[in-house]
Formats: C-alpha cells, sequence, structure tokens
C-alpha cells in the first residue's frame, strides 16, 4: 500500500516537473481584487511656505555618474532659480550653486508651474551631498549621494518600477520600494501619472504625480523611459506636440551619450551600461536593396526621383543609427552589465499589448545577441513576467523559422509594468504559456536588481501583497559577458 502510495506522488512530481519544464509558471496566486482608483487630488499637497519648491526630482545628469540634473516647480514665481548645494562632510557656509533656466507650458487651458532643471556638475564619486531649494519660508533640503566610481566589480542595486500612475495600488507599489533602505536609483521603465486619462490630459495629474512620488525622487536618481502615457498627442483639443509635458518636466542627459533625443540615451552608473529606447518614436527600418516612396516602390538600382537616393541605403531614422553606433562602445571590461530599457515588451505572453513591440524587435534584436545585452526590462503589460534567455533572430519570411529558441547570448525579458495605475491589471494570459516564458503572474510589484560583481547579480520581483522582503519571483543572474551559464531559479 505504501509503495503504491509512493508511486503515486513519484509520479504526480514527475508531472510537474515536466510541465514547468515545458512552458515555465504560471503563478497560481490570486491577487485580491481591488478597484484601480486614483488617489485623491489633494492626497499630496503642495508644500507649505510661500512659493515652495515642489516636485522635485533627480537624474544622472552625465555619462558616468558626477554630475546631477534637479528638477523643481516653483508655483508663483520663477525666482529664485538657483539650488544650493554642498558636502554633507563639508561645514554648511562651503556652498555651491548652480541656476536653472524656468520655463512654462501650456497645454489645452493648463499653465504650468515655473519648470526648472539645474546641473551641478564635478562631484565626487560616492559622497553625500545635501541641496538646498527656494527662499524664505519656502525653503527646503533634500539630500542625495553620488554613485561608486564606474568599475567592472562594483556592487549596485537598483529599484525597478513602471507604469506607475497614481492609485491606491500605486501608492503601495512605490511605498514597498521605498521601504527597500537597498536601493540606490530606479529604472522607471515608463508610463509615469497617467494624466491622459483625464479629460482633457488635465496636467494638474501631472503635478499630483511629481508630489507623490517627490520622497523618492528627490533623494535619488530615477532614470526615465518614455512610454505610451507620456505622449500627451491630442490634436483633438490642439495639442500636436508629442511628449509635450514629460519633456518639459522629466529632463535627462542624452547629449552625453551623443543623441539627437531625450527619448534614447545612455548612461553608466557603477558596473552597468543603461541604454533607454523609445517604443513610441521611429526606430527605422534599413532600406538597403529596394525602398518605397509613398506607394509606389523602386528597385535598388534606381536612385529614385530627380535621381536622389537620400531614401536607399545607409540612411536611417535617428534612433536606429544612434543605437547602431551605441552598442559597440559598451565596454564590458568597464562596464559588464548591459541593460536596455524600453516600454512596450518584446516577449509578452499577456493578452493585453500582444504583439505590439514586435516591429522593434525585429528590427533590433539581432544586435542584442550580437552584443549580449544582459536584460531587457519593459512595462506597459500591467502583470509581471520574466523570460527564458531566447532569442527569434533566425527568421525570415521564406524559411518559416519564427520559434523562440533559447540562446545563451540573448537577454533575459522582464515586463514590470505592473506598478499598479488607474487601467487596472493585465491578467488575460494566452495559453499555453509560451516556451520562452519562465514566470508569470497578473499582480501589482516592484523589483530589485541588486548587482554583485561582473559575475553575479540578484534579481527579486516583489508583489504589493506579500510585505516588502517577499520576493515572488528570484533569479541569479549571470553576466553574459563574463559568466554566460544557464541560470536556474
Ligand atoms: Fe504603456
Amino acid at each position: 500500500m505504501g509503495g503504491a502510495v509512493s508511486m503515486v506522488i513519484l509520479l504526480i512530481l514527475l508531472l510537474n516537473i515536466a510541465g514547468i519544464c515545458n512552458g515555465g509558471v504560471t503563478s497560481d496566486y490570486v491577487r485580491k481584487t481591488e478597484a484601480s482608483v486614483d488617489m485623491p487630488i489633494d492626497a499630496f499637497p503642495p508644500p507649505s511656505g510661500y512659493n515652495a519648491p515642489e516636485q522635485v526630482h533627480i537624474t544622472q545628469g552625465d555619462h558616468s555618474g558626477r554630475s546631477v540634473i534637479i528638477s523643481w516647480v516653483t508655483p508663483l514665481e520663477q525666482y529664485p532659480n538657483l539650488v544650493k548645494y554642498w558636502e554633507a562632510k563639508s561645514p554648511i557656509e562651503h556652498k555651491f550653486k548652480a541656476q536653472s533656466r524656468p520655463t512654462i507650458y501650456k497645454y489645452y487651458n493648463y499653465i504650468s508651474g515655473y519648470i526648472h532643471h539645474a546641473t551641478i556638475n564635478g562631484l565626487k564619486y560616492n559622497t553625500k551631498y545635501f541641496y538646498e531649494l527656494g527662499s524664505g519660508t519656502g525653503t527646503r533640503r533634500f539630500w542625495f549621494t553620488t554613485p561608486p566610481e564606474v568599475g567592472p566589480d562594483v556592487p549596485y542595486t537598483f529599484g525597478i518600477m513602471g507604469d506607475l500612475g497614481q492609485t491606491y495600488a500605486s501608492n503601495t507599489t512605490f511605498e514597498h520600494y521605498v521601504s527597500n533602505q537597498n536601493g540606490q536609483a530606479v529604472l522607471f521603465v515608463g508610463d509615469l501619472s497617467y494624466a491622459d486619462h483625464y479629460p482633457f490630459h488635465d496636467n494638474v495629474r501631472w503635478d499630483t504625480w511629481g508630489r507623490f512620488v517627490e520622497k523618492s525622487t528627490a533623494y535619488q536618481p530615477w532614470i526615465w523611459t518614455a512610454g505610451n502615457h507620456e505622449l500627451d498627442y491630442a490634436p483633438e483639443i490642439g495639442e500636436k506636440i508629442p511628449f509635450k509635458p514629460y519633456m518639459h518636466r522629466y529632463h535627462v542627459p542624452y547629449r552625453a551619450s551623443h543623441s539627437t533625443s531625450p527619448l534614447w540615451y545612455s548612461i553608466k552608473r557603477a558596473s552597468t551600461y543603461i541604454i533607454v529606447l523609445s517604443s513610441y518614436s521611429a526606430y527605422g527600418i534599413k532600406l538597403s536593396s529596394d525602398f518605397v516612396i509613398g506607394l509606389k516602390f523602386f528597385p535598388a538600382e534606381d536612385k529614385g526621383p530627380n535621381n536622389n537616393n537620400m531614401l536607399v541605403q545607409g540612411k536611417y531614422t535617428p534612433q536606429y543609427e544612434w543605437l547602431q553606433n551605441e552598442l559597440p562602445k559598451v565596454n564590458r571590461a568597464e562596464t559588464p552589465w548591459l541593460i536596455v530599457l524600453l516600454h512596450s515588451p518584446w516577449y509578452n505572453s499577456n493578452g493585453y499589448h500582444y504583439m505590439e513591440g514586435e516591429s522593434m524587435r525585429v528590427m533590433f534584436e539581432p544586435w542584442f545577441v550580437d552584443h549580449k545585452v544582459d536584460i531587457v526590462l519593459a512595462g506597459h503589460v500591467h502583470s509581471y513576467e520574466r523570460s527564458e534567455r531566447v532569442s527569434n533572430v533566425q527568421y525570415n519570411i521564406t524559411n518559416g523559422l519564427s520559434s523562440p529558441v533559447k540562446n545563451h547570448s540573448a537577454p533575459v525579458y522582464i515586463t514590470i509594468g505592473d506598478g499598479g495605475n488607474i487601467e487596472g491589471i493585465a491578467n488575460r494570459f494566452i495559453e499555453p504559456q509560451p516556451s520562452y516564458s519562465a514566470y508569470r503572474e497578473a499582480s501589482f510589484g516592484h523589483a530589485i536588481l541588486d548587482i554583485k560583481n561582473r559575475t553575479h547579480a540578484h534579481f527579486t520581483w516583489h508583489r504589493n501583497h506579500d510585505s516588502e522582503p517577499v520576493a515572488a519571483d528570484s533569479l541569479w543572474m549571470f553576466n553574459r559577458y563574463w559568466n554566460p551559464q544557464e541560470e536556474n531559479n
């Protein structure tokens, strides 16, 4: 009898293992259903004091981490437009000053406060600085710590969030991350405020979002990626400039990486090289053999109208050209970890936004494999999913080889658009779970990437319904350049 029971248990175990191996894990965790409701407009009121600076946020200001862009909004007057800063261990009278050039923007019937961006340069690595904004009763003081000098075995811990919005669930996600004492900077994969959910894209909700996240963004850099909710393209109300509120409010150091747009850029931080791409800007296609103008097709030997071959060979979109030049610059002996942030995921087995990242994947995936990108972080889909290391680069339109295959040079793709915004959860996973999908769960949460050295990093995903230290999914990641072994979670 005992032997028969043992056999049955063994059989069940074997079947379970087989199931996991074939299709990854779809979590059986059932999230408590909650309404996705924004916090009240006065949940994070402006700070007290006359013309007090608000919505304070910082990001890296150069390519290697010795500069910080400090951004804030003053509601009533553009002056003072100064940031005073000093090394924490220096006497307080040793203050330096940097100036902003205040701007405002109009969006339909909304007029922003005075938006300030001041870049402070020449900072020491691994050093705590205080900074002060405003004057009189509106004076506010904050601090940040610069990253360690760039180097191959420098440990560093990133928080990862996306699609945050400003609901009660967003608040849980955010507070969970803030409660983690180890996070040193945030990799944010796009979709910030969801102001566009409101009539006329009520930009007051950009202000409330800036105040909501200030208690983290004022103290550690958030590395920004633009999502579709940053577009704010609304020609029906006369707003025809894409990314207008986002680009006024969130500056990034794109010129430091020779980018021509703040929507795509790179930075180095500690042992990591971070490339940010834009899913909502042209990423181009190489017109190497034949080309099309409008609906008229021209063979390659034809130089086109007026013998003008401008559109034929070697003419790419700016983002394409930039990325093509950028990837060979990454020196893995200096920054072993190569991480890409973008908004619309390439490997997503959720019914929501299915295949939306496909055209960008077709364009850029061979480069990611060639350059051994370690991790690709995306948002957009409001749940969590982690892929196996797979690629799908062998396909052409006649060979039929269209299935992803395991590839040790490929990134792990992580979809983490699970910040908890007003649009709710994405809970329609495609069945059966594809073999490229290692773990997926329809819950809100955030992640921590704890880089240990050039070979190892520990990744953990934390669902909101657990306490923050609980990791619902975790993986020891091995660096693709220095330690390209297979990982097992
Ligand atoms: Fe999105």
